[in-house]
């Protein structure tokens, strides 16, 4: 009988690894503050493999990763930002406006990895299941991936600021990815200058994590 006590072998899981998950999961920040340095080598090979790990519909597994690395789309997706962003500005009024001004929305200029994320419509992946009623799924299935990514990269002390102030169609352009590609996040990565564990946004005021008890129901 395999010894189910350790958290490193036979898929179970011990209270101090438990522990240590919730911790994770505790100081997970959207970053947007990075170090220019670039990422030690392998590490966001091993991210993706991690992320790679996660449910999908039908095992359709629909999430495809563009690392943008050259100067041009990047200063394209940095145009779709600012141009998206001011208009969310011209949106708001009076306090609202000027703390949204304040704001840091973006770790384009400085995060050494830029990944956008992409759900590909491949109708052939896990032959429609699970999507019939539901083909929002598909993109639910690389939000999970997403957020895999997110706390794999977390563990390994990387960063990750996820934007979506952007024109998707702008971003697929830049990319030149193909038109049926929807754009789901587009991730800057890098090493954070600092960590919290408190969400910025709560810090500077704008929205406050609020009581996890008002979210729960039972019919
Ligand atoms: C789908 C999604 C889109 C987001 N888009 C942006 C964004 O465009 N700019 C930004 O600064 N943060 C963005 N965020 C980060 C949220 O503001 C952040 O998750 C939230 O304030 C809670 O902070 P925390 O992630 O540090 O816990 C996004 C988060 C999610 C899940």
């Amino acid at each position: 009988m395999v010894e189910r006590t350790s958290s490193t072998g036979a898929g179970s899981f011990d209270r101090e690894f438990v522990a240590e998950f919730d911790e994770l999961l505790r100081w997970r920040r959207d970053v947007r503050r990075f170090r220019t340095d670039p990422l030690e080598p392998g590490v966001l090979d091993e991210i993706l493999a991690s992320a790679e790990l996660s449910p999908s519909v039908g095992n359709s597994q629909p999430w495809r990763w563009v690392e943008v690395r050259s100067p041009g789309p990047r200063a394209l997706v940095k145009a779709t930002f600012e141009r998206c962003n001011s208009a969310a500005l011209a949106g708001y009024d009076g306090a609202r406006a000027r703390d949204y001004a304040t704001l840091k929305l973006s770790g384009l200029d400085d995060a050494p990895v830029h990944l956008a994320v992409f759900c590909r419509p491949d109708p052939d992946q896990g032959a429609g299941l699970g999507r019939r009623t539901m083909p929002q799924t598909l993109e639910y299935s690389v939000v999970m991936a997403v957020s895999a990514f997110w706390l794999a990269a977390r563990a390994r002390g990387v960063g990750v600021g996820w934007v979506s102030i952007l024109e998707p169609g702008d971003v697929v352009a830049a990319l030149d990815v193909p038109d049926d590609w929807a754009l789901v996040a587009y991730l800057c990565v890098g090493y954070p200058e600092s960590l919290d564990e408190t969400p910025e946004l709560e810090r500077l005021g704008w929205q406050k994590r609020t009581d996890p008890h008002a979210r729960y129901e039972t019919r």
